[in-house]
């Protein structure tokens, strides 16, 4: 065995792809799911070197409590993996104030709630004699750039940014390394929980762009990267010796690149409103 990993979110889509792939490699995963069902079905699947942990990551008591079972059986993790997530889309102007929260809960500050209740296990303790772990957040390229009508989705995920460099900076004097992946659209099931979302705000201006929201969504979806393309990248989050800080992982980074860093904002603007407006994608990339 090559030591135990915790990965939030493994029901379903990027977590339980990198659940699959990094139990093959001989890790022991402790995964959380919210649904009995999905726990015991990830069981059958997963007889051996999988634990589910039960929780929403939205309830401190809940993780608390579930993380008790990884206290008592390891005395040290290879890494946390913070995955779970939603999108919650719409214009900010109309997002109702429930929405907006629960992006932001579920998204940033779960992911320290989660984070915290995890440190000592990585290392962030007096007297620790094991080896650092790591943290690996799926951010998003969305935490770098944003884009209409995600805004809620944007803010959340460069919140996610900001709090993987935070902690990294803290966390140096424990020797654990602390990462963002930023993937463009991968093929999960993410994208159908958005569709028909839009609906509720037709009786707004921006609607005239907002109508066609489902056919974006299939467009970027037909479009998406394969899931599997992510564990490649956790991987080598998790065995390369000098990590990078962050990886994008981007059909076309280069066009990503050029706009969230290089153009200036105003042209950018510019950019991306003729691209909503066209009505068929809702940012150029
Ligand atoms: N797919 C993409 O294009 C894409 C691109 C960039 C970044 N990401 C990020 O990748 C991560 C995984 O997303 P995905 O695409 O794999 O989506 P997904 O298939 O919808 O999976 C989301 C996972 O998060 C879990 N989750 C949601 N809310 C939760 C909560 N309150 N407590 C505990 N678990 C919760 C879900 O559990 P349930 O089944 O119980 O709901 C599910 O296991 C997210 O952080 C997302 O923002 C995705």
């Amino acid at each position: 065995m090559k030591g135990a990993i915790v990965i939030t979110g493994v029901s379903s889509g990027i977590g339980r792809d990198a659940l699959a792939v990094l139990h093959a490699k001989g890790y022991h995963i402790y995964g959380s799911i919210r649904k009995k069902a999905d726990a015991d079905l990830l069981i059958s699947e997963y007889p051996e070197r999988f634990t589910p942990l039960v929780f929403d990551v939205q309830d401190h008591e809940e993780v608390i409590k579930a993380s008790k079972i990884v206290f008592k059986q390891c005395t040290e993790l290879i890494a946390l993996i913070n995955n779970a997530g939603i999108a919650v889309p719409g214009p900010l102007q109309h997002i109702s104030e429930e929405d907006f929260e629960q992006q932001l809960d579920i998204n940033i500050k779960a992911v320290r709630r989660v984070t915290n209740v995890f440190l000592p296990l990585l290392g962030a303790q007096k007297n620790f004699t094991g080896s650092p772990g790591r943290i690996i957040n799926i951010s998003s390229v969305s935490g770098l750039f944003n884009s209409p009508f995600n805004g809620a989705y944007c803010i959340s995920k460069h919140g996610v940014e900001s709090m993987t460099d935070t902690y990294r900076r803290e966390l140096y004097r424990y020797g654990i390394k602390v990462i963002a992946i930023e993937p463009g659209p991968i093929k999960t099931a993410i994208w159908k929980k958005s569709e028909n979302q839009l609906e509720k705000f037709r009786d707004t201006d921006y609607f005239d762009v907002l109508k066609n929201a489902n056919t974006i969504i299939k467009r970027i979806e037909k479009s998406a990267l394969p899931v599997e393309r992510i564990p490649k990248v956790i991987l080598k989050c998790l065995e390369k010796r000098k990590p990078k800080t962050r990886y994008i992982v981007h059909k076309n980074r280069l066009l990503f690149k050029l706009l969230a860093y290089y153009l200036p904002d105003k042209l950018v603007d510019w950019i991306v409103y003729k691209t909503a407006s066209k009505g068929d994608r809702h940012r150029p990339f």
